[in-house]
């Protein structure tokens, strides 16, 4: 299925849906023709919604030749008012703009809102609104602002809804697309976590051939799942470089090493460079440079293993379908791969293996949990690359950086109990640079505070502090002061991002 992107966020929304409903879909530019879209042969094509108006000056534009190709078309939103406009219906303002959810009610004629109630709550947003439909199309629902919010020519293969069917808010919009899908496109269900993990395998092992292959391990969803995927492939001829800067969380290191080595039996190099990094770090607190120290330094040592594999000619990435989409470039063949572990010199030039540039995330952590990695892997929280350091406010000590091991382990550990975990966007504990006094066992203390911080997100880009119960804060609190040494005081971040950041450097 091609979904022609004419509002990226609505377009992301609608492919992720079609592919719920287990047919495989690919985002396609606006400037798509339709003898291109010819050549690729899809089984339909969907016109998501947009921000224009069809009558504004800089309106997106179709090549209105698709609607005469005879591929079934769904226009959604946006894309059912270009069908309109495009066939001869017409489009209107009728003084009645639509936000939110909106009471619709459907004739029960029609393929698309088959066996769905008379009366259904749906999720709206425009301006404009198709007031008659084209010749030949049958209106199948209406609601006060939209005459037609539901078209059909079932002969021609064309459809179009006024409404959302692919966000949340619209609780019976999944079966607008099996209806498309299914009925009038005649799509066998045929993409499951099974199909997704064969094709991979078999794209996998025709790139690579008999040649060796290395993949930096983080320990994260993306670079895991991409590990496992190319070990099911080629075997030993893969090498996983696991660069253990010695800022990870308490137990990470022992935790991927033990889930690949002795779950995957994979070839596994752990490179123990805990030292190397914290006497880079010595004594630096500007925030950016401990950054610049730690992506150096990792490059470095990853460059190191990796000229000791020198026949290695592969490197995999863990690159995801939204990060295509969003560069917006085709299939580079031979990237450099400094953009990828983090900057790798220019004269390191693998070819790139990308075993997840199709996928969306949800897709990712199916095929995770498919291929027997764990739990505490496939639906761990995000955590950034340079790991405790930013979050260790000023001089990164071994000591500064056991006390927030386990103090962190706490937060989390209370997080997961109150069963809110995966509710959760991010959940960790900050260890700024000062000290307050305190009370212990009738002796006055000095010692540093913990900050809790708990956020709420869709994509990081924003975020919200989680209301966490009191009776969470108060088990994190009191367990954090009577198990760590070092901490005498818990605090809670109670910022949003913007103007704060989740990380606190
Ligand atoms: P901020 O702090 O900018 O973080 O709100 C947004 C998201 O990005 C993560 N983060 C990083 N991830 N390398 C990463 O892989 C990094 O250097 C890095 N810095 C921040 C952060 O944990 C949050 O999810």
């Amino acid at each position: 299925m091609l979904v022609v992107d004419l509002g990226a966020q609505y377009a992301q929304l609608i492919a992720r849906r079609v592919r719920e409903a287990h047919v495989y879909s690919e985002i396609v530019p606006r400037s798509i023709t339709a003898l291109e879209i010819r050549e690729r042969n899809p089984i339909g094509v969907i016109l998501s919604g947009g921000p224009a108006s069809v009558y504004a000056d800089d309106a997106y534009e179709i090549d209105e030749e698709i609607l005469a190709l005879g591929v079934p078309i769904l226009g959604i939103c946006y894309g059912h008012q270009v069908i309109a406009h495009s066939l001869g219906g017409t489009v209107a303002k009728t003084g009645t703009a639509e936000y939110g959810r909106t009471e619709m009610v459907g004739t029960g004629a029609g393929v698309l809102l088959d066996g769905l109630p008379e009366h259904q709550s749906v999720w709206m947003s425009h301006g404009d609104s198709v007031t008659t439909a084209p010749d030949g199309f049958t209106v199948t629902a209406s609601t006060e602002g939209s005459p037609v919010a539901a078209m059909e020519n079932r002969s021609a293969g064309i459809f179009g809804v006024q409404y959302h069917p692919e966000v949340a808010h619209t609780p019976r919009g999944d079966e607008v697309f099996k209806h498309f899908l299914y009925e009038a496109c005649q799509a066998p269900p045929s993409w499951t976590r099974h199909s997704i993990i064969e094709e991979s395998l078999a794209a996998v092992r025709s790139q690579i051939g008999d040649s060796q292959v290395i993949c930096g391990l983080s320990g994260g969803v993306d670079s895991s799942v991409a590990a496992a995927l190319v070990h099911a492939a080629v075997g030993d001829q893969l090498t996983c470089i696991f660069v253990d800067h010695g800022l990870l969380r308490a137990g990470e290191g022992v935790q991927v090493e033990e889930t690949f080595r002795r779950h995957f039996d994979i070839n596994l190099i752990h490179v123990k460079a805990q030292d190397r990094f914290l006497d880079a770090l010595a004594g630096v607190t500007d925030p950016e440079a401990k950054r610049k120290i730690i992506g150096e330094l990792f490059i470095r040592v990853f460059e190191e293993i990796a000229a000791e594999i020198s026949d290695a000619q592969f490197l995999v990435q863990g690159t995801l379908y939204p990060d295509v989409i969003e560069s917006g470039t085709g299939t580079a063949a031979k990237i450099k791969t400094h953009h990828n572990v983090g900057g790798l010199p220019d004269d390191m030039v693998f070819d790139l293996v990308e075993p997840l540039r199709d996928l969306f995330k949800d897709e990712v952590r199916a095929v995770g949990e498919e291929l027997g990695l764990p739990a505490e892997i496939v639906w761990r929280q995000p955590f950034p690359g340079p790991g405790l350091a930013v979050r260790i406010i000023g001089d990164v000590t071994l000591e500064r950086l056991e006390i927030l091991r386990a103090a962190d382990t706490i937060v989390v550990d209370e997080i997961r109990k109150a069963g809110l975990y995966g509710e959760i966007w991010q959940s960790f504990g900050v260890l700024p640079a000062i000290r307050s006094v305190g009370v212990q066992g009738d002796e006055r203390t000095y010692a540093y505070p913990l900050i809790v911080r708990a956020v709420m997100s869709e994509d990081a880009m924003t975020a919200d502090w989680a209301r966490l119960p009191y009776d969470v804060m108060e088990a994190i609190s009191s367990r954090v002061m009577n198990e760590v040494p070092g901490i005498n005081r818990v605090a809670y971040d109670i910022s949003s991002k913007p103007p704060s950041t989740i990380e606190w450097e």
